[in-house]
């Protein structure tokens, strides 16, 4: 199959980028004459609409996970942040089949320099699916990344979508990007979900459904709680301990984690050295739940179709909704940055791109 596009699309557009390392107010430039990218063999070109910060885009915009992206040949400046997918594809590359010119899509972008915080991006066809239409672009755009990360952690653990049913999931950090999709998304495939949340976020989470909401500013979850399949990070590696606690013990039990030491060990140590060393502490602690026979991972976001049609699923089905703490426009990037760095968000913090 060939590419086609439409007539109207320019070759310049909007992209928020950064030529340098450091913090938002200093180095976000809102560059009006970026070159609007070509899609290659199976990707698409989208007319983005909105796109969500998560806490990856601060890091990398402050140089986090540098030596891995310069394997991947994935460095160099101007570097336009982002992941997640929110427009309509206005070209398509040669052999896509799927989607065609005029689609309405969502979905999450893989790494890369030419990401998704511009009027235009390429996107791998294979990570974008049909937008619900009952979904609007901002509320599409706060789904993808972080659900697609967390459940690449419970496919760790051992979750199995059409097994879900019954059992007993422990999400660390419920009212936070990842946790507000996540708490949804469980309770939809029947599990019974308990989530840890600040005064702030008590009556989000239980109004998505968690059957179980405790305060961790005030109340200990290891005391409250036992006999879970799953255990989740989505927050704070430093209750790792207390989380395998409530895990119990035998086959069919989990715990893994969003919030781990690779990179920051990687970045650190270089990638000789912080890679044995990240990749023995996994090894020891993996060996340690192993004789509970239980599961153990640490995880990154990856592209995974079979779970963002689920997630698309559940959304057309209204069992899941965005939840969007602040919208930006795209020229107040820099802002947007900085209210996610704070780490206090209630759900999502989408950037509008219309
Ligand atoms: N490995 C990966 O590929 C991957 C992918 C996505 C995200 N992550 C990481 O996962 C973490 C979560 O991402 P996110 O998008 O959900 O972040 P976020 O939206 O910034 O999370 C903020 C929320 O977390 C809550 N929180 C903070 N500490 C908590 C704790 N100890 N217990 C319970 N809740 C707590 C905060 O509540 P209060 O304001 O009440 O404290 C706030 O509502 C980040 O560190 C991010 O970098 C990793």
């Amino acid at each position: 199959m060939t590419s086609s596009t439409t007539p109207t699309t320019p070759s310049h557009m909007q992209a928020a980028r950064i030529s340098r390392f450091g913090a938002a107010r200093d180095v976000f430039e809102v560059a009006h004459d970026a070159p609007v990218p070509t899609p290659g063999k199976g990707e698409v070109l989208v007319r983005q609409h909105a796109t969500s910060v998560n806490p990856i885009d601060c890091r990398r915009r402050g140089g986090y996970g540098q030596k891995l992206m310069k394997l991947r040949g994935l460095s160099g400046f101007p570097l336009t942040l982002g992941n997640d997918v929110a427009g309509d594809v206005v070209a398509t590359g040669p052999e896509v089949t799927t989607l065609k010119v005029g689609d309405a899509v969502f979905g999450a972008q893989r790494p890369s320099p030419q990401g998704t915080t511009a009027e235009y991006c390429v996107v791998n066809a294979d990570d974008l699916v049909a937008k619900p239409a009952g979904l609007s672009y901002r509320e599409a755009a706060a789904l993808p990344y972080a659900f697609l990360s967390a459940w690449a952690a419970l496919k760790a653990a051992g979750l199995r979508a059409d097994e879900a049913a019954g059992k007993r999931v422990f999400l660390q950090g419920g009212s936070g990007g990842t946790g507000v999709v996540t708490v949804q998304i469980c309770k939809a495939l029947g599990a019974y979900v308990a989530t840890t949340a600040g005064p702030a976020g008590i009556d989000l989470c239980k109004g998505l459904g968690a059957d179980e909401v405790i305060n961790y500013r005030t109340q200990d979850f290891a005391d409250e709680l036992r006999d879970f399949d799953f255990a989740i990070c989505l927050a704070d590696q430093a209750e790792e301990r207390k989380m395998l606690s409530i895990l119990r013990r035998g086959p069919g039990a989990g715990y893994a984690t969003i919030v781990h030491p690779l990179m920051p060990l990687v970045d650190e140590k270089g990638l000789l050295v912080g890679g044995v060393q990240a990749a023995a502490t996994l090894i020891g602690r993996r060996l340690r739940q192993a004789l509970r026979r239980r599961r153990y991972g640490w995880t990154l976001f990856g592209p995974d179709r079979a779970a963002l049609e689920l997630l698309a699923r559940l959304a057309a089905e209204g069992k899941v909704r965005a939840v969007i703490d602040q919208t930006y426009p795209l020229a107040d990037i820099a802002a947007a940055h900085e209210y996610v760095e704070r780490g206090r968000s209630k759900g999502k913090v989408v950037v509008d791109i219309t």
